[in-house]
């Protein structure tokens, strides 16, 4: 009797993962649309911290994991890395702006902490985050288009909304 029902529990609780899947498979879109600006990074070092740091919401390199097939969690991330995309995309050169992103790493709100617990390799030590700080104004200035940037003006979310 017990055993059965420990069963019919299981049972159910796997028909509402698999459901919880084909929702989050069906309801969004994980794109990672091709790289179409390049960087000239000041050093490695500032792009293995950004790209750990910054590149799974702000380019076309998202590392997409298990849990973004997977609803709610599904909806969160894809809403997360679109909105990403469309403030500043170091894969198209959209408002590449060293001060800018200074200011969010400074004050706390980038990478945004929601991301943390399940990106270890994204909470940067302080002694991380001021060698990104420096290395993100040497690479992209503090002033909009001071170096002649290229900016291609990105069609804002077409397929998305
Ligand atoms: C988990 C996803 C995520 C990560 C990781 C992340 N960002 Fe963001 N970022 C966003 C979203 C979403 C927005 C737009 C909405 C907002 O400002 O919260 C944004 C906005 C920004 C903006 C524009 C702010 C403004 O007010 O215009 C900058 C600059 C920025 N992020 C820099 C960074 C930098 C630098 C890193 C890495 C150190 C980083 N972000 C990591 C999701 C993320």
């Amino acid at each position: 009797m017990l055993r059965s029902r420990v069963w019919l529990i299981v049972a159910a609780a796997l028909i509402v993962l698999a459901l919880l899947v084909v929702i989050g498979n069906a309801a969004v879109v994980r794109t990672n649309p091709p790289v179409t600006y390049t960087i000239t990074w000041d050093s490695p070092e500032t792009e293995a911290l950004a790209r750990a740091a910054c590149f799974d919401c702000h380019s076309h390199e998202t590392r997409w994991p298990w849990y973004a097939h997977i609803a709610p969690a599904a909806f969160l991330i894809v809403q997360d890395v679109n909105e990403g995309r469309k403030a500043m995309n170091f894969s198209t050169g959209h408002k590449l702006e060293g001060d800018e992103m200074v200011e969010q790493i400074e004050s706390g709100r980038m990478p945004k902490p929601i991301y943390l617990p399940l990106h270890p390799e994204a909470n940067l030590s302080a002694e991380q985050k001021s060698r990104l700080m420096a290395g993100l104004l040497a690479t992209f200035g503090q002033e909009k288009d001071e170096r002649g940037w290229q900016e291609e003006d990105e069609p804002e979310d077409e397929d998305e909304d």
